[in-house]
């Protein structure tokens, strides 16, 4: 049995498009991807879902009353479907809640810049690429983390670095390492489902 992802989004969606074509490759042969939920109706990654028949699911936080209840009916819907890994790629709130316990060690998310530094509140997009330049760092790159309750904070499974160039602006510096992020991401489930879920 395949084990079953479900990846969360709130944009464009190009790591989970790298997950998903990893799953039709060797990289990641042991997974399949049954849910993609997004957080914001004009996330590309729901149309992403959708191309390659897969379910997508738009749950406004703003129908909710409380971000625990939003995260209450977002844990529901994994569990209806069984997933076994959920893997945030460019989901921007902050977990809270059941879904922390319920899928305790078994969330994942990416993150562009090498953990433990440039993470946490505010540091996402191009925030992090500017500071990074602006800290007068030689090297810059993703990483895949286990989440906690912290922004960018739990267990760091893989990293790829890129060197950071004198000509770089924010936008070259994210695009370098965007592809990075594209070979890092399904690397680092498969090994995560290899060593953890198997
Ligand atoms: C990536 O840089 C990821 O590291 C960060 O948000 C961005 C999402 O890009 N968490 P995409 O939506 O996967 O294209």
């Amino acid at each position: 049995m395949k084990v079953k992802i479900a990846v969360l989004a709130s944009g464009n969606g190009s790591n989970l498009q790298a997950i998903i074509d990893a799953t039709s490759s060797e990289v990641l042969k042991l997974a399949e991807v049954v849910l993609v939920i997004a957080n914001k109706k004009e996330a590309f990654a729901l149309e992403r879902a959708k191309r390659a028949g897969i379910e997508a699911l738009f749950l406004d936080p703003l129908s909710f009353s409380t971000r625990f209840s939003y995260f209450e009916k977002i844990t529901d819907e994994l569990e209806n479907r069984k997933v076994d890994l959920v893997c945030l790629a460019g989901f921007l709130l902050k977990l809270e809640g059941p879904i922390l316990k319920r899928f305790s060690k078994r969330l994942l998310n990416i993150h562009p810049a090498l953990l433990p530094k440039f993470g946490g509140k505010g540091m996402y997009g191009h925030h992090v690429h500017e500071a990074v330049l602006k800290a007068g760092e030689k090297e810059s790159g993703c990483s895949v983390h286990v989440v906690d309750q912290d922004f960018d904070h739990g267990p760091i499974l893989l990293q790829r670095k890129v060197l950071v160039l004198p000509e770089d602006t924010p936008q070259t510096l994210a695009d370098r390492i965007l592809k990075e992020e594209h070979l890092l991401y399904p690397e680092a489930i498969h090994l995560y489902i290899q060593k953890y879920l198997k």
